[in-house]
């Protein structure tokens, strides 16, 4: 294991969950991704000479190529595990698999299927291991993202009115993005959701516990005057253990244009991408939209995060 809550600064520090983070670390490393973004790192590569790994046991694109793209342009190099032409398919283990990135690399970024496989893979690492997204609660550097994003657009994350719209139960970057808003002080924050995607009942516990009151239970329409933020998911299909619980919810919500117009002029939607059918085009062309910045600075964000991680 690398360090993880316990840890004091960030060097060799596993990133498994939003809430081992303190809000001081969360403003720190949006400093250095300020920085990342003005200079864009290429000047010094201060990670010349290190190898990331990136082993994902599930689709992505964003988190996949932001942080090879974050490494490379930081001076490190990349190996890709490519799961699907591994010896994972030979049945080796997840556990043989990590043990050997672990020799072969300096840091290891892994996204699985199954809740707690990162903290797992960290318990067997002696070199960090950066959850990409695993289950349905934990996708930290998305979270970290998320709230760079809103930092940067609106000065800051406290104070402000937040709408979490979509699947609140099985979309990993929502929960997320709930647990790191208890590190701040927004104003409110509401779920909106069809019945069948609510929160988890142990999420909601946990929340609570941490002093955020979720508002569940209004729609959309009543309160998108009220928004600063708007942040939507699509539904995790995958997620399901039955597809006609699947097709229950299909096409639920949409955050068309006729919405977004009642919106206040400086609201922003957010979404961690890929979107399905809740975010329609037509939205791309309004003030509202941040989600291709959002993207976009994934990988300053994750440039700042390696960095701190594996030069201090
Ligand atoms: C998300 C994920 O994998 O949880 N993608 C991402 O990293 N931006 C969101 C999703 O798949 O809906």
């Amino acid at each position: 294991m690398a360090q993880r809550a316990e840890a004091s600064g960030w060097k060799n520090r596993d990133v498994i969950d939003i809430l081992d983070f303190s809000r001081e670390e969360l403003l720190e490393l949006f400093g250095e991704t300020d920085r990342m973004l003005e200079e864009g790192g290429r000047s010094s590569e201060p990670l010349k000479g290190k190898i990331v790994a990136t082993a994902f046991f599930e689709p992505s694109t964003r988190t996949r190529l932001s942080f090879t793209s974050a490494a490379l342009r930081l001076g490190a190099n990349v190996i890709d595990l490519s799961a699907e032409v591994s010896s994972l398919v030979k049945g080796e283990s997840f556990a043989d698999t990590i043990r050997m990135l672990e020799a072969y690399s300096d840091l290891i970024v892994v996204r699985h299927p199954s809740e707690g496989a990162a903290l797992f893979a960290s318990e067997i690492s002696s070199k960090p291991v950066i959850n990409g997204g695993d289950g349905s609660q934990h996708h930290p550097t998305q979270a970290m993202l998320d709230l760079y994003t809103i930092t940067r657009l609106k000065g800051g994350v406290d104070g402000l009115t937040y709408a979490v719209v979509g699947d609140l139960k099985y979309a990993r970057t929502a929960t997320s993005f709930l647990y790191a808003l208890t590190k701040f002080r927004p104003k409110k924050v509401y779920g909106v959701c069809p019945e069948l995607l609510r929160p988890r009942q142990e999420v909601l516990k946990r929340l609570e516990a941490l002093g955020l009151n979720l508002e569940m239970g209004v729609g959309l329409e009543e309160i998108v005057g009220e928004l600063d933020v708007i942040y939507v998911t699509r539904i995790q299909k995958e997620r399901f253990p039955d597809p006609s619980e699947y097709e229950k919810v299909r096409g639920s919500y949409r955050i068309g244009r006729s919405l977004v117009e009642k919106a206040k002029p400086d609201c922003i939607i957010l979404h961690p991408l890929p979107r399905v059918d809740e975010l329609p085009y037509e939205v791309d062309s309004t003030p509202h939209a941040a989600y291709f910045k959002q993207a976009a600075w994934g990988v300053p964000l994750r440039m700042a995060l390696l960095k701190l991680i594996l030069s201090g």
